[in-house]
């Protein structure tokens, strides 16, 4: 339905205004002096015109600075149309949560959804109107920067993160004033680029991405993401951003998109590199026909859509459909209504940073962190302990991680810091840097920690090692730092090595040398008292791998719902008998931390579980019931997780697929019964003809705390 306000318009706009709501120009286009004259509108051969017609702006915020530019935008805009003000809101915007990759760990989509709600209040409050996330782009590959940003593997996990993001940074449409409208991205398939080099080819069949990469975007577009935005690969041999099939076919007839699809950073452009266009006006052409609404900073749409509008009437069509989508966008976030959206420094300072938003991005670190190992119950550590805290990240404020452009790594607590709260007897001294170190200083270091009861090293990488364009060969910790704790090793006392990263690395080493590894990702505004909590077991670290954690990075790509082969994945290297298997034989096939893995300070075992009938139909999902029980004497939390395989298809089918979670939490000793659901459609995968639905037949499920599981029971499917 089309509101009479955006037909009037128009009805009333030049076909040069319409082209004007296709642009986005950046930031630097409408702040300082002279930006008309010699500023980036000059380098991009652009007039003054070009500024004014623009339909939108990234990375503008603000409450004062946003009023100011709007304010201005309308003065020269003839009909009164609002300038609409996008930003990458991904982990939060003042308060900064743990990156997505963590919340995914969370295994709560309520921690996604906090998340997004807090990103958005601040955020809309900071005059952003859309955000460029969240990404949900499935990730199986460490060495790409880019997984920091996803929330991991598996394409069920990743679907339920998605929704909730999607729903926490909009609220229920229509969207007021606290919410922000979500921009899904990155269409499609950019988590998968060949050799995990960042803007390389992805090429995987379509059976395959419709089976597992697709549906994360599905789930994003059916919780009414108002947005979209295309990827820079190619996928299926044409670059995503150029390509109809899959915007056309895909994105706007069968996931029914009826949003707003924006290009990716020039990606518009990239095209003539990318072969696919001889020069921008081509490149223009194309993308328009694909269906992209705004093109993001190509000024391919700014300088070639008049002319082909002129010549072609199917490109005037097209910049019609465009421009209508962007003033839909423009009501539904109520500009028309009011363009500054409720503006003010004051509601900006009584939104940002409270104390609410705070201890939920805490409350978000603790859920996320996950214990890797925890030999002889190491943690959690008495308070009077004598510790010695080392490694390069014990003392910055370098625990944000990429993405998180208005957090303040100088106004964020440090881990040192957080312990001295609640710990009373330690010492800091990092003993090298990230990448640096002083043999003298590593030697102090390993020094002072003999003097301790136990030593604590942090240990990672920067913010600026995960992200956009930080793809890695090598995924080992820095030579220095194991150095560090190869020297710490030898004093023979109980060594926690907490790992700061935004991607899966090669731990191997750490964990042969460290009696516990607690991974806390980059936790955010208050990552430094979540670890301090943990530390001293006020709570228990419940998140749970969103992604496989390799041995090596030869074992890259690696990912528990792999498809059995002729040759099954089984078998040791040693195993001379069964040579011609699927196997290395150099190392083992399994990895060192599987999907779905996560230590707890409480004991949970799976005491008995039943399902409910072992004939699932349309009407009568697969229900289980499962009696869980903690032994230990402390409170604890777990995931307990449900996989699925299909015993014979029509095409192969995984190992194991995740259908279904949850976290519980119990005191000592404590037990519950807990109900697991997965409906009969959930069950469904692509055939070869590329359609979805569900084979009668026999399947197995699986139940346990991780994707090793191995406990099961068989149900079959029939159609009624
Ligand atoms: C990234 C996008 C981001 C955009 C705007 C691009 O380089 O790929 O994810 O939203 O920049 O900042």
């Amino acid at each position: 339905m089309v509101s009479k306000n955006v037909q009037d318009l128009m009805e009333k706009m030049t076909i040069q205004e319409k082209i004007g709501q296709l642009i986005q120009l950046s930031a630097d286009f409408f702040q300082g002096d002279n930006v008309a004259i010699t500023g980036p509108l000059k380098e991009a051969h652009l007039g003054e015109a070009a500024l004014y017609s623009a339909g939108s702006v990234l990375g503008i915020s603000g409450a004062q600075t946003v009023r100011k530019v709007q304010k201005n935008y309308l003065k020269h805009s003839r009909l009164g149309i609002p300038l609409l003000f996008m930003a990458d809101v991904v982990h939060g915007y003042k308060t900064i949560f743990p990156i997505p990759l963590a919340l995914g760990a969370s295994f709560d989509p309520q921690v996604m959804k906090t998340a997004s709600v807090t990103a958005a209040k601040e955020s809309a409050a900071g005059g952003v109107h859309v955000t460029f996330a969240p990404m949900v782009d499935l990730v199986r590959d460490p060495r790409w920067g880019r997984v920091m940003e996803s929330t991991g593997e598996d394409p069920y996990l990743n679907s339920v993160m998605a929704k909730a993001a999607v729903t926490g940074f909009q609220g229920t449409l229509p969207l007021d004033q606290n919410h922000i409208a979500a921009c899904v991205k990155h269409f499609a398939a950019y988590g998968a680029p060949e050799a995990g080099r960042e803007y390389n080819t992805v090429d995987i069949s379509e059976w395959r991405f419709r089976e597992q990469y697709l549906p994360a975007y599905a789930a994003a577009i059916e919780a009414q993401a108002l947005l979209v935005m295309t990827s820079f690969n190619t996928l299926f041999g044409v670059p995503a951003t150029v390509n109809q099939h899959l915007m056309r076919d895909i994105l706007r007839d069968e996931l029914q998109f009826h949003g707003v699809l924006i290009s990716d950073w020039d990606a518009i452009g990239e095209i003539i590199h990318h072969g696919v266009a001889g020069d921008l006006q081509h490149a223009a052409d194309l993308a328009l026909k694909a269906g992209v609404d705004i093109d993001m900073m190509s000024f391919a749409y700014a300088k070639y859509l008049a002319k082909a509008a002129s010549l072609d009437p199917q490109i005037e069509q097209l910049i019609n459909e465009s421009a209508q989508r962007i003033l839909i966008l423009k009501e539904q976030l109520g500009l028309f209504t009011d363009p500054y959206r409720g503006l003010s420094t004051e509601r900006e300072t009584e939104a940002t940073l409270t104390t609410e938003n705070l201890d939920a991005a805490q409350v978000a670190a603790e859920q996320s962190m996950v214990l890797l190992k925890n030999s002889h119950h190491t943690l959690p550590l008495n308070t009077a302990t004598a510790i010695s805290l080392v490694g390069p990240v014990a003392d910055t404020g370098d625990i944000l991680g990429s993405w998180s452009w208005q957090g303040d790594p100088d106004q964020t607590e440090t881990i040192a810091d957080a312990l001295a709260k609640q710990f009373s007897n330690f010492t800091v001294m990092p003993g090298t840097q990230y990448h640096h170190v002083q043999f003298s200083k590593l030697n102090d270091a390993v020094n002072a920690s003999r003097q301790q009861e136990t030593i604590v090293a942090v240990l990672g990488l920067p913010a600026s090692e995960s992200g956009e364009a930080t793809s890695m060969t090598d995924i080992t910790l820095p030579a220095e730092q194991l150095t560090l704790l190869r020297g710490l090793a030898q004093l023979n006392k109980p060594l926690v090595t907490i790992v700061i990263t935004g991607r899966p690395l090669d731990l191997t080493e750490v964990d042969a040398l460290s009696d516990a590894v607690l991974l806390a990702w980059f936790p955010g505004s208050r990552g430094g008292a979540a670890i301090a909590n943990v530390l001293s077991g006020r709570v228990d670290p419940s998140g749970r791998l969103p992604m496989t954690f390799p041995r090596n990075i030869g074992q890259v790509p690696i990912y528990y719902n792999a498809y059995n082969t002729g040759r099954p994945i089984s078998g040791t290297p040693a195993d001379d008998e069964n040579k011609y298997l699927s196997k290395y034989i150099d190392a083992a096939n399994s990895p060192l931390y599987p999907f779905g893995f996560g230590l707890s300070y409480g004991d949970f075992t799976i005491t008995d579980w039943t399902l409910s009938q072992h004939n699932v139909t349309p009407d009568q999902p697969l229900t289980i019931q499962a009696t869980i029980h903690n032994s230990a004497d402390h409170a604890g939390t777990t995931v307990v997780q449900l996989y699925t395989h299909q015993q014979v298809g029509e095409t192969v089918q995984p190992v194991k697929q995740l259908q279904a979670f949850k976290k519980v939490s119990l005191g000592a000793d404590q037990t519950q019964t807990i109900t697991l659901t997965v409906p009969y459609d959930q069950l469904s995968t692509i055939h070869s003809d590329l359609h979805r639905s569900t084979d009668q037949g026999d399947y197995t499920v699986m139940l346990g705390f991780d994707s090793t599981c191995t406990a099961s029971q068989p149900f079959t499917v029939a159609h009624q």
